[in-house]
């Protein structure tokens, strides 16, 4: 039987939002991939109390919903998370209003559901005085980001959960490593907003299709994702870009590159990235650029100038 909920006090949290470096969709096929929290950009999270027998209303204007727990379908995401967390506490729908906001362009790449669930999950617990265990949160974020995503690989909640730099393998234990030292990355949105469900599924039809091509591909893709931790932990940047590039040109032969996507690759590539590369489910959301401090004006203004309908600049590992 749930317990009666404690008195709700007022609370925020918040999750970062994430970019892949290396390995996406091929992480779907168990390869490793590496993935950064990226602490700038965060979804947010308040819980206020509410008048006795209110129930919990749950509002997030970013993605224009109102509304209250008890009405709310199965597969609302936002209502899963606040069911899951006070499934996982044991307690009752308290009488609060539960409200999301996000700096993190929805459906983009930069695990901004993930960071939304994460933010809430955490809100809520806490305004009925728990703290969740970050492995709790990690688990409530990715069966939140199966409603999103069908079958997703788990990078994404657990970087979001832990805000630490991951290498990452389908059922095996997540690992953090060390950044030798801070670099830049220019995040550049398409204007084009994907769905990773959709981008996901298609390889996987592809891949039935030609089962022996798409696993060369993803090969390939998970020894870039080893170089790449690697050359993350001795700071051997020049190195990083070109597996960047690389791991670019393998993401557009499996078909989730699109003529914007690879347009802003080429652009700040042209300028001086030392490598870039679309981030995320591809076919359209964000590309990453990985650049030297100096060359951050004129990267930017590559990509600018190449359409980006905004870029992000962040310091990883910092
Ligand atoms: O949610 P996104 O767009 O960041 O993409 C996640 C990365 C994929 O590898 C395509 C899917 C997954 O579940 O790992």
């Amino acid at each position: 039987m749930n317990r009666p909920p404690p008195d709700v006090v007022a609370v925020e949290r918040s999750a970062p939002g994430k970019i892949i470096l290396c390995g996406e969709h091929s992480v779907v096929y168990g390869y490793p991939a590496i993935a950064v929290p990226v602490s700038d950009l965060r979804a947010r999270a308040r819980v206020e109390p509410a008048p006795p027998g209110s129930g919990l209303q749950i509002e997030a204007p970013d993605l224009h919903q109102s509304l209250h727990l008890r009405l709310a379908a199965e597969d609302n995401p936002l209502a899963h998370t606040a069911r899951l967390v006070l499934a996982h506490l044991g307690h009752a729908e308290p009488d609060a209003v539960l409200t999301v906001e996000s700096d993190l362009p929805i459906a983009s790449g930069m695990g901004s559901g993930a960071a939304i669930t994460a933010a809430a999950a955490r809100a809520l617990a806490a305004a009925l005085g728990e703290e969740l265990l970050t492995e709790t949160v990690s688990q409530i974020t990715y069966e939140v980001e199966k409603i999103h995503h069908g079958t997703p690989s788990g990078i994404d909640n657990t970087v979001i959960a832990w805000e630490r730099p991951v290498y990452f393998a389908k059922g095996r234990c997540p690992e953090t490593f060390r950044i030798a030292a801070p670099f830049d990355v220019l995040i550049a949105h398409s204007g084009i907003t994907s769905s990773t469900r959709g981008a996901v599924d298609e390889v996987r039809h592809r891949w039935h299709a030609t089962p022996a091509y798409y696993e060369m591909i993803f090969t390939c893709i998970g020894a870039i994702a080893h170089a790449a931790r690697a050359a993350v932990e001795q700071g051997a940047l020049q190195a990083l870009g070109t597996l960047l590039n690389e791991n670019h040109e393998l993401l557009a032969k499996m078909g989730v590159s699109i003529c914007k996507l690879d347009g802003l690759v080429y652009a700040a590539r042209s300028r001086g990235a030392l490598g870039a590369k679309l981030t995320g489910a591809g076919q359209g959301g964000n590309v990453i650029a990985l650049v030297n401090e100096p060359a951050l004006p004129a990267v930017r203004q590559a990509l600018n100038e190449a359409g980006a309908i905004h870029v992000w600049h962040t310091r990883v590992g910092t």
